[in-house]
């Protein structure tokens, strides 16, 4: 395996049994990481272990539900087992919902607040304390521009990575000087199976006439930006929630002036 920027180190990646986090995971195995390919679906996890192993890299599938405090801390034990320390989490799992506020039942949304941000709050706890017994590491993650500006259908999803971001900054302002970075990374539109599943041709349509760049990300782009906070290259980033949605943010009124 040639020098990469994660050579040495050990992360683990939620979700990474497809999109987004397969991206992540694969990345960080060719850049030298031992890669726990973490998810709820072992056949996939187990796929993207392989996909590693091929590449020369090693990784470790293990099944687990993120929103399962006992789940979590069987990863954490079969991650100190298999490789002895964690540099890296990425906190990537997680589900999809679209629905008018006024249909969400209880049971939605206790489901979506549940995985998306207890299950990130879960594995981000058990994580850290490990790193804290070692004396650093780094956390990255993933919430959503859903979580920053009220997109419609989005209030149960949106309100679970808005406080994904809120936990970010709090856990960042905690664990800085206990050698622990944390940021977040919010991406925009990214074709994965959550979008191809959630997304219609009206949401699409919708997405394209707000997106300056005018079409949605590939995995692989919103997997560069997780590489970089979880790498050394981003030591004095910290607390930061990093867009990476194609000037989706930075938008006003999009038209061709005459
Ligand atoms: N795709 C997008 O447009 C987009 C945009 C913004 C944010 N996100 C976020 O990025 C992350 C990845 O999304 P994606 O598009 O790759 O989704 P995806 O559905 O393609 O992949 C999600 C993975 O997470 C796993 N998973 C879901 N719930 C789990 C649980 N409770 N425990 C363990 N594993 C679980 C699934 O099995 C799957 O492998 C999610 O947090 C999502 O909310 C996605």
């Amino acid at each position: 395996m040639p020098n990469g920027r994660f050579q040495g180190k050990v992360s683990i990646v939620t979700g990474s049994g497809q999109g987004i986090g397969r991206e992540i995971a694969l990345a960080m195995g060719r850049e030298g990481a031992s890669v726990v390919v973490a998810d709820w679906n072992e056949i996939k996890a187990r796929e993207v272990a392989s996909e590693i192993g091929a590449a020369g890299g090693a990784a470790l599938p293990v099944k687990v539900d993120i929103s399962d405090a006992g789940q979590v801390e069987a990863m954490v034990r079969q991650t100190l087992a298999a490789f002895g320390r964690i540099d890296v989490l990425v906190n990537n799992a997680g589900i999809g919902h679209v629905k008018p506020f006024l249909s969400i039942t209880l049971e939605e949304w206790n489901r979506v607040l549940t995985i998306n941000l207890t299950g990130q709050f879960l594995c981000a706890q058990a994580v850290a304390r490990v790193m804290l017994q070692q004396g650093g590491g780094r956390i990255v993650n993933v919430a959503s521009i859903s979580g920053e500006r009220g997109g419609t259908g989005r209030a149960a999803y949106g309100a679970a990575k808005a406080g994904v971001i809120l936990l970010t900054k709090v856990m960042a302002v905690e664990l800085a000087a206990k050698g622990i970075g944390v940021n977040a990374i919010s991406p925009g539109p990214t074709e994965t199976e959550q979008v191809r599943q959630c997304h219609d041709d009206a949401t699409r349509a919708a997405y394209h006439s707000v997106l300056p760049i005018k079409r949605y990300a590939a995995p692989s782009e919103i997997a560069n930006t997780a590489l970089f906070l979880a790498s050394q290259e981003s030591s004095f980033v910290n607390g930061h929630i990093l867009n990476v949605d194609g000037g989706f943010g930075a938008a006003g009124l999009i038209f061709e002036p005459r």
